[in-house]
């Protein structure tokens, strides 16, 4: 089953990306490709160095997780990317993308928008169908980009003749949308702007320890204060999903005070090898620089014919 992610260097990576993506694509390496989407990355003010910086840390934490059954790569270092979102720009609708969450929340309204977080969605489309991917691995908060993805797929071979797969988006079971510790109201994000509320994967396990101490709870001491109910105890329930995610049990659990303990073994027991394992090839960026040159030289070869089909159905000489 081909599989493919990618993930974008805007920030740090969070106990959320882990959750929600890294885990559930290192569950799947036969025949998949991960990417570090760096053009995204250009679809906000950013820094140059920051981008570089973050992209070179990412990739090392790519091979930290585990996966080093797949194809990594670069989404810049692939041409094809940049080329099959334009075709398929020739395919979206306006109307689509005014829909869009994240364009309404980040930069509708304001002048300054850059014009590609517009047409962000139409990229990251091109990214899944130039593979042919059946199935994408991405917390919940990517469900409505892969599903503009599968009509862009549909829209197209019912047009101009079947050349792409229609994926399917594939959420863990827990952990598909880990919320910040501090405002269970709103995502652990890589660039939440309250970092208290954020556990960074190469966070030292005092820093975990703290952050979880702190995590918004409730006021409620009744006997059964621990439990999962989002809409009453939205951060009692974020820290039994990140224990039940990290594989820790609940059982026996009734104080705030216990579930804090138990939600930072099983997350620092959770970045321990990981972080053991990003300081080793911290000391060799060589190695990382030629898994993904490798990766991105498969990703010519896979997605060079599949853009030629698109272009040839649309008509193109
Ligand atoms: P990004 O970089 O924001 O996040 C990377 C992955 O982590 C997941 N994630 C979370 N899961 C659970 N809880 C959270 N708090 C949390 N925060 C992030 C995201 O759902 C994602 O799976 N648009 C994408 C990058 C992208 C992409 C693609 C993904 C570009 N092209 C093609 C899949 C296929 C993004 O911004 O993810």
């Amino acid at each position: 089953m081909t599989t493919l992610s990618l993930i974008q260097p805007t920030g740090r990576l969070t106990l959320g990306n882990l959750l929600g993506a890294l885990r559930p694509m290192v569950e799947r390496q036969a025949d998949a490709f991960y990417g570090i989407a760096d053009l995204h990355a250009l679809t906000v003010r950013h820094s140059p160095a920051a981008l570089r910086a973050r992209t070179e840390e990412i990739a090392a934490l790519m091979l930290a997780v585990g996966l080093d059954r797949s194809t990594l790569f670069l989404q810049s270092r692939v041409p094809a990317h940049a080329q099959l979102a334009y075709l398929l720009e020739c395919t979206a609708y306006t109307g689509e993308l005014n829909r869009m969450i994240q364009f309404k929340e980040k930069g509708r309204g304001n002048d300054a928008t850059r014009t590609s977080l517009y047409t962000y969605p139409v990229l990251m489309a091109a990214d899944i169908l130039l593979y042919r991917a059946e199935q994408v691995p991405v917390g919940d908060d990517q469900r409505q980009h892969v599903e503009l993805t599968r009509d862009l797929a549909l829209r197209f071979n019912a047009t101009y003749g079947p050349v792409f797969t229609v994926p399917e988006m594939v959420a863990p079971a827990a952990g598909a949308r880990v919320m910040s510790l501090s405002d269970p109201s709103v995502k652990m994000g890589k660039s939440n702007a309250d970092e208290t509320g954020t556990v960074y994967l190469l966070d030292p396990p005092d820093v975990v320890r703290r952050k979880v101490a702190r995590a918004v709870t409730d006021s409620d001491v009744g006997a059964d204060a621990v439990r999962h109910d989002r809409a009453a105890k939205p951060g009692v329930t974020n820290l039994l999903e990140i224990l039940a995610a990290c594989g820790g049990s609940p059982a026996g659990i009734t104080t705030y005070g216990a579930l804090k303990a138990a939600v930072t073994d099983a997350v620092v027991g959770l970045l321990d090898p990981l972080q053991k394992a990003y300081a080793d090839l911290a000391d060799d960026a060589a190695h990382v620089r030629s898994v993904f040159a490798a990766g991105e030289h498969r990703c010519r070869e896979v997605t060079g014919p599949v853009l030629a089909a698109a272009g040839s159905a649309m008509g193109l000489a």
